[in-house]
């Protein structure tokens, strides 16, 4: 049995515990960033503008999406490792960041609650909503669970899971690691690496670099595009802006020097747009594009030597026959 001391993190010992709705949206998502970013070039908004209510329901819906191969994908790798991976572990206490609605999950809080008799798990997510589905799958698998759904950033998340005792296996899935600039997952990185000690597992799901052609399709399907429109409607409402979605055209493609798909929304004409909650106003010129999103697609081993520098030693990876994805456990160096 793994025994869970959450210290003073929680405030409430129910099966269903979600903390975290203190922070204040301000510390979440910063209206000074959201500025800076837009007044880059080229312009661009941080991808937890997809993540309210609505952008979390359409996440759920493009895993759906028949050209959306990277969820059905890592949940067969998870459907096939998943008790591998716990052999490899042993008892662990499991937290998750960036969990959605937790449905591949599932899989591994399966295989930890038969092997040890699992009786929590964590989950970091920025949108309280979509917690509260992971809440409902992760009890599904045992209503002997505790969840503790933690709402905030990765960062903050990962201050209220330190007193949990080791060995943890931190875990990111859905290639959620892969939406990070070089600085952001530096700072992750750093963050994890103080959350976790020596002998402590990260688990990491990521896409791989693969034709222009499988990845352009991921990425334009109906609910992508909806998604990617629906920041814009997002950032009108967190902020008083006026984006008229129909005065945007959605743009998805591959950079392949840079390894990466970006998604833009593009201007369909000359526009001056403002967020009046943030006092600031900005012109846009028709077909300048707003960057939204990159998704990064890896070389397996160069990601592998990317996170051996922050001491994360790779135990074994898993991928599927088309080696479209990979999923990769790593331990923290003593
Ligand atoms: C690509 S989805 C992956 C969801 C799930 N892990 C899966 O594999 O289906 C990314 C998730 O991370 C959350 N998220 C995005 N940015 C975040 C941040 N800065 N801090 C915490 N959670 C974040 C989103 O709300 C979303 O649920």
């Amino acid at each position: 049995m793994v025994r869970h001391d959450l210290g003073t993190a929680t405030a409430a010992t129910d099966k269903y515990d979600i903390i975290g709705a203190d922070v204040p949206d301000e510390m979440l998502f910063k209206g000074d960033l959201l500025v800076a970013s837009l007044s880059e070039s080229p312009r661009n908004v941080n991808s937890i503008y997809y993540y309210d209510d609505t952008g979390s329901k359409l996440f759920e819906r493009l895993c759906d999406e028949q050209t959306y191969y990277l969820f059905r994908t890592e949940k067969d790798i998870l459907d096939q490792y998943a008790k591998t991976i716990s052999g490899i572990t042993g008892p662990a206490s499991l937290i998750e960041l960036g969990s959605g609605n937790a449905e591949k999950t599932t899989l591994l809080v399966g295989a930890y609650v038969r092997a040890y008799g699992l009786t929590s798990y964590a989950a970091v997510d920025i949108n309280r909503s979509i917690l509260e589905r992971a809440a409902e799958n992760i009890l599904s698998v045992s209503s002997d669970l505790n969840f503790l759904g933690i709402v905030g950033t990765y960062q903050t998340g990962l201050a209220e899971i330190k007193n949990l005792v080791s060995p943890k296996l931190l875990f990111c899935l859905g290639s959620t690691i892969g939406n990070m600039h070089d600085g952001e997952l530096d700072n992750l990185l750093l963050t994890v690496r103080s959350a976790l000690s020596p002998g402590d597992y990260f688990l990491v799901g990521i896409d791989l670099d693969k034709e222009t052609e499988i990845l352009e399709a991921a990425y334009n399907n109906q609910t992508a595009i909806l998604a990617n429109l629906c920041v814009l409607q997002h950032l009108n409402w967190r902020f008083s802006g006026d984006f008229d979605i129909f005065q945007f055209r959605h743009v998805s493609r591959h950079n392949k020097s840079m390894r990466r798909m970006e998604t833009y929304v593009e201007s369909a004409q000359d526009q001056v747009i403002s967020l009046r909650r943030l006092n600031f106003s900005f012109h846009l010129e028709k077909g300048e594009m707003i960057r939204t999103e990159i998704m990064r697609k890896v070389e397996l081993n160069s990601f592998i030597m990317v996170l051996s520098r922050y001491g994360f030693r790779q135990v074994q990876y898993w991928t599927d026959c088309n080696q479209r994805y990979a999923v990769t456990l790593f331990q923290l160096s003593g």
